[in-house]
């Protein structure tokens, strides 16, 4: 089990006017969705640089949800100096709250704070605030199949400047939203569209979680979503034929011999927390697991052969999803298996979801008890 470090700065709680009733909160939660209930508080705390050059954390707060006054300068509106983390809340069976693995999020977050030139949060100090946020607002975990209360910490440039530099002035905040399926139709398995467009190149912000990744997959995802498509995969920037990862998800190939493969973390795919899991339990159970490029044309030709079994997306929101068909604007469909999520897709997110709701025991330490 993981522990709770003490964090380095005390938090203030701020009292809350108006609570959204319960009775709306209940009803609202039997059927969440993904990303459109937020709960009644939100952590902040502010980061700024002094005379002498020196920047620090301090006025943590956790208080109620509410809209932040942000100049109309703020560099994150114009430099897009953003980044973001997302990791989810659980009730174990024995009613406490628990977090999955938040020191992997801290540690990326970090990871891409250094990529965006902003500054680093302690990770203690990040988890604390989760824990803040998880103490006071666990009544909106939504107790339905496959539910949880997906955090989502974010940090932003607030000062009030047009210069191209780092912002000397940042906010750090988490909300929380109660989530159920991340896909509408609860899809056993998904369809994906082949992108023309690319998300990162070498040299850029692939690796890191900042939201112009985001931003510039909207358009391709909008395309695949017109095309019928629930998600789009992109291609590498320098060749356009190497498999990296989904909008917001990395991928996992499973082969006949029974290994399996997922694309390496080269610096244009985020190193997801999920895959590095699944990489931990395929290799616990005997399989082999290869992080080696792989093409569109070989997935194609394997699927075609037999040789590929399965597909899975895996990521925080989706969890282990099955890709069932794979469409490619220029060469068109072609299916996997049976078009059904396959027997390891299968295993191994009941393997980790067990591990995740506390119901499989956490060798691994990746569970961390809250209260
Ligand atoms: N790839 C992208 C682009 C993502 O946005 C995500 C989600 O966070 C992932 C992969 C999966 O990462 P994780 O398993 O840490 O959620
Ligand atoms: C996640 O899985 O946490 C993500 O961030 C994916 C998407 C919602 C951006």
């Amino acid at each position: 089990m993981a522990t709770l470090a003490e964090p380095s700065l005390a938090f203030t709680r701020l009292p809350h006017p108006s609570l959204v009733p319960a009775d709306v909160r209940d009803a609202a939660l039997t059927d969440p969705g993904f990303g459109k209930l937020f709960s009644d508080h939100m952590v902040s705390i502010d980061w700024s640089e002094g005379a002498d050059g020196i920047g620090a954390w301090h006025n943590a707060t956790v208080g109620p949800l509410t809209a932040i006054p942000l100049h109309p300068a703020a560099a994150v509106l114009h430099y897009a100096q953003e980044i973001f983390e997302g990791l989810k809340a659980y009730r174990l069976q024995d009613g406490t709250m628990a977090l999955f693995r938040p020191e992997a999020n801290a540690a990326r977050f970090n990871a891409s704070a250094k990529r965006l030139a902003m500054p680093s949060l302690p990770e203690d100090l990040f988890v604390e605030a989760c824990r803040q946020l998880v103490a006071v607002d666990r009544s909106w975990f939504p107790d339905v199949q496959g539910g949880s209360l997906y955090l989502r910490p974010f940090m932003i440039a607030t000062e009030a400047f047009l210069g191209v530099r780092p912002a000397k002035q940042y906010k750090f905040m988490i909300i929380a939203s109660p989530a159920g399926n991340y896909f509408k139709s609860g899809a056993p398995a998904v369809s994906i569209w082949v992108s023309q467009y690319t998300r990162a190149a070498p040299g850029g912000t692939g690796a890191a979680k900042c939201g112009g990744n985001y931003a510039a997959s909207l358009v391709p995802q909008a395309e695949a979503l017109e095309r019928g498509h629930d998600q789009v995969v992109f291609l590498d920037a320098a060749e356009h034929k190497w498999i990296e990862e989904l909008g917001g998800m990395n991928l996992y190939f499973v082969f006949e011999d029974g290994t399996l493969l997922t694309p390496p973390l080269n610096g244009t795919i985020l190193p997801g927390i999920t895959r590095n899991s699944l990489l931990t339990l395929a290799r616990e159970e005997g399989l082999t697991v290869r992080e080696e490029p792989y093409s569109i044309d070989q997935w194609r030709a394997d699927a075609a052969s037999g040789k590929l079994l399965e597909t899975f997306a895996c990521g925080t929101a989706a969890v282990v999803t099955a890709v069932g068909k794979v469409t490619d604007p220029v060469t068109g469909e072609f299916t996997i298996g049976t078009g059904g999520p396959g027997q390891l897709t299968q295993r191994l997110k009941a393997r980790l979801v067990a591990i995740q709701r506390g119901e499989a025991e956490d060798t691994h330490g990746w569970v961390m008890r809250l209260s």
